[in-house]
């Protein structure tokens, strides 16, 4: 008999054909959003499931679904699942590391642009027929061209966003838990400093660092009290990296210039603070979203699928305490 997978979001043609050469295949082409007892009934019947970071995956969902054998992502981010429950419960957990690097680099430079450049606040006067030709002291905003950027996280995401930097002759500081070593510094011509440095020095503040609970409001009201009354923040890591609220007040009051946020706290809803302000561009959780990426993250997730179920050894096994603990066959 063959194996049971669900796909938890619609997926491209080409990711069902695929797992459906090796398994039964059940996918949400409709995309509905399903509640937890949803995915636990579909799960029940499930040996392994293609997931989003929609899907929260944790013990209390883990302890009804004695079948599972794995729960593989298409994301890099991984704060949705719980891998010690995975481990506990005998359940490999995949991501997808290293396809979106690229999309994502190009979006944080899009967003901090679109933010320093005023862009969201520009289109939405010009389409509400306010814009009455070029004045020369409207929407000014602040260059990317050698300012100080500082990069928070500075891994595979991070480093590309690092090496697009050298384009606009910025100074370039990073800080995060382990400093690089001096061949990647070199490469994406990066200072490494502390986070206290980096909030102080930065025109530019850019977080892509995984969220864990260390990292839990990372940014908050002190955090924003140490950056420049100039500073702009983007977010491209996760909600809950910043305090939503906190910023929310400090742009208000203008205590930091603007914030430019591709994540937000309890996705997909968005602090309604947030969104009275000008001086915020949003945008809603895109920064890998090009056809080219979301294909090679979703059958990378798929293979990884495969692989668990058929050899028990997925190329991006993020629990491989797991070995030896999985569920036969
Ligand atoms: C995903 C992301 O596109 O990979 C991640 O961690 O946040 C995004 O790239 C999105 O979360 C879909 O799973």
């Amino acid at each position: 008999m063959k194996n049971k997978v669900l796909v938890t979001r619609e997926v491209f043609d080409e990711t069902l054909d695929y797992l459906s050469q090796h398994f039964e295949v059940t996918s949400n082409q409709a995309n509905a959003r399903y509640t937890v007892d949803d995915l636990v009934a579909r799960l029940q019947a499930a040996d392994a499931a293609v997931i989003s970071t929609s899907e929260r995956i944790d013990e209390a969902l883990l302890s009804r679904v004695p079948n599972l054998r794995a729960v593989c992502s298409a994301s890099v981010g991984y704060n949705h699942i719980d891998l010690e429950a995975c481990t506990r419960h005998g359940v490999m957990a995949t991501n997808t590391p290293g396809v979106l690097t690229e999309s994502v680099a190009d979006m944080s430079i899009c967003i901090t642009l679109a933010t320093l450049r005023r862009l969201g606040e520009g289109e939405r006067m010009l389409r509400a027929g306010r814009w009455q030709g070029t004045h020369l002291k409207e929407l000014l905003g602040y260059d990317l061209n050698h300012a100080t950027v500082g990069i928070a996280g500075f891994g595979r995401i991070g480093q590309a966003i690092a090496k697009r930097l050298r384009g606009f002759d910025t100074t370039t500081l990073y800080t995060s838990r382990n400093r690089a070593d001096a061949a990647a510094e070199q490469a994406a011509k990066a200072r490494y400093v502390s986070k206290d440095e980096l909030l102080r020095e930065s025109d530019v503040i850019i977080l892509i660092l995984p969220y864990t609970p260390e990292t839990h409001y990372f940014i908050g009201r002190a955090e924003l009290d140490k950056m420049k009354p100039s500073a702009v923040l983007i977010n491209m890591a996760r909600g809950g990296i910043v305090d939503d609220t906190a910023l929310a007040e400090a742009l208000k009051a203008r205590r930091i210039w603007a914030a430019g946020l591709d994540v937000y706290e309890n996705e997909p809803r968005v602090n309604p603070a947030l969104m009275e302000l000008d001086n915020v561009v949003l945008s809603p959780h895109i920064a890998s979203a090009t056809g080219t990426t979301r294909r090679a993250m979703t059958m990378t997730a798929a293979r990884n699928c495969v692989a668990a179920l058929t050899t028990g050894n997925p190329p991006n096994l993020l629990n491989p305490e797991v070995k030896g603990r999985t569920k036969p066959a």
